[in-house]
């Protein structure tokens, strides 16, 4: 039997609803499957921890969570407290210190009614960004000087790093490899002279030990317009943090809209636990409503299940997610259903559980 130990940071706003009903999951999970379990441990961190102790997580929170497998996070980001500060103190601190580096984040339409796209079936909207998720345009380096003054002066400077670079690229390279996909890097080297003129030098370099993975360069705006008209161009894609930050919010419009997308921060190396979170925020709006979409974060439980290399549960929850866009009853509001956040969590298991 093996058990995987997870971390639960369910945050704040919807977050902790929807946390809720990715742990049913797993649960049901354990359940199902005698082979596996799991051991939870939940961590309160966030904005209420912050306007209590004036920091986002313990001191040693970062210490604390180095022995699990896992990190199953909710949202985090609330009104009273600064989103730079919220981020950066908590998700940002989890990602940089675990070196979770690669940002993985499917773009599949599972129910061609959901994308508000016309004409385009399932199997056109089908692939997997790869976000750079440690340094460029999110590296936290710059200044700001003579704050306030007429002179002001606010400098955000991206840094590309070798090493950081070649990773990110070496490991889209081998996911198209393994996969058998297309590569497809994302830049703007025309604007941005110094850091996307490297980015392409090193995805032309690293590309040379693949020579069976066919490949395309396009520009970051270029890009944008064929997420939306084209989005059978792309298989795998590799890009910046910025550009994968934004580009996979269009992803996520073509797809079903934000109660579905998920992304997983992972460490390949499995040095430090990887975190999985849905990419939405605390939705401070339909918060104690009970009426968030938890979908995205149970795909995160798949995402999950994947990475302990459990691809039969990590498959069958997206078959069930599949199953459940065609039951519009069971869904929630923002995809035209009734089901409050508990109720679609209930449904999701009964699916489950007779598919296995
Ligand atoms: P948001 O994703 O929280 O909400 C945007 C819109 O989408 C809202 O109308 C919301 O109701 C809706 N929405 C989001 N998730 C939903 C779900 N599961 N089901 C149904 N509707 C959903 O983004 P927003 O409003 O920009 O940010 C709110 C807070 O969340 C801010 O403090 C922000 O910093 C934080 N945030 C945190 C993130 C994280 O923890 N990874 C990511 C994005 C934002
Ligand atoms: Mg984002």
């Amino acid at each position: 039997m093996k058990t995987f130990k997870i971390a639960l940071i369910p945050g704040d706003g919807i977050g902790p609803e929807v946390v809720a009903e990715g742990v049913k999951v797993l649960q049901a999970i354990e359940q199902l499957d005698p082979a596996i379990s799991f051991s939870f441990t939940e961590f309160p961190w966030g904005c209420e921890y912050y306007l209590e102790h004036g920091k986002m997580m313990a001191d040693d929170g970062i210490e604390k969570l180095k022995g699990f497998d896992a990190i199953y996070l909710g949202a985090v980001g609330y009104p009273g407290v600064p989103d730079h500060i919220s981020l950066w103190d908590l998700l940002l601190t989890i990602r940089k210190e675990f070196d979770q580096y690669v940002n993985l984040r499917p773009i599949t339409l599972l129910n061609p009614a959901l994308t508000p796209l016309k004409n385009k079936t399932a199997e056109q909207i089908d692939f997997l960004v790869i976000r750079e998720n440690s340094e460029g345009e999110y590296a936290g380096a710059g200044d700001w000087l003579f704050k306030g003054k007429p002179e002001e002066v606010v400098l955000q400077t991206g840094v590309f790093s070798r090493k950081g670079t070649e990773r990110i690229i070496r490991y889209a390279y081998e996911e198209a490899k393994r996969s058998n996909r297309t590569l497809t890097s994302i830049s703007k080297a025309n604007a941005l002279n110094y850091s996307m003129v490297f980015w392409d030098e090193v995805f032309e370099e690293v590309g040379k030990e693949y020579p069976d993975v066919q490949t395309y360069s396009y520009l970051v705006d270029a890009a944008s317009l064929y997420f939306v008209t084209e989005p059978e161009r792309f298989e795998v894609v590799v890009t910046s943090n910025l550009f994968g930050d934004i580009l996979t919010d269009i992803g996520a419009a073509i797809t079903g809209g934000m109660g579905l997308a998920t992304g997983a921060n992972i460490n390949p190396e499995r040095s430090y636990p990887s975190m999985f979170e849905p990419v939405h925020g605390s939705a401070p709006d339909i918060s104690g409503k009970g009426i968030a979409n938890p979908i995205a974060a149970i795909w995160s439980v798949s995402q999950m299940m994947d990475f302990f290399g459990e691809e039969k549960w990590g498959k069958a929850i997206l078959s069930v997610i599949q199953e459940m866009l065609h039951e519009k009853e069971s869904l929630t509001s923002d995809l035209g259903g009734e089901s409050t956040t508990t109720q679609l969590g209930d449904r999701f298991v009964e699916l489950l559980a007779a598919r296995s």
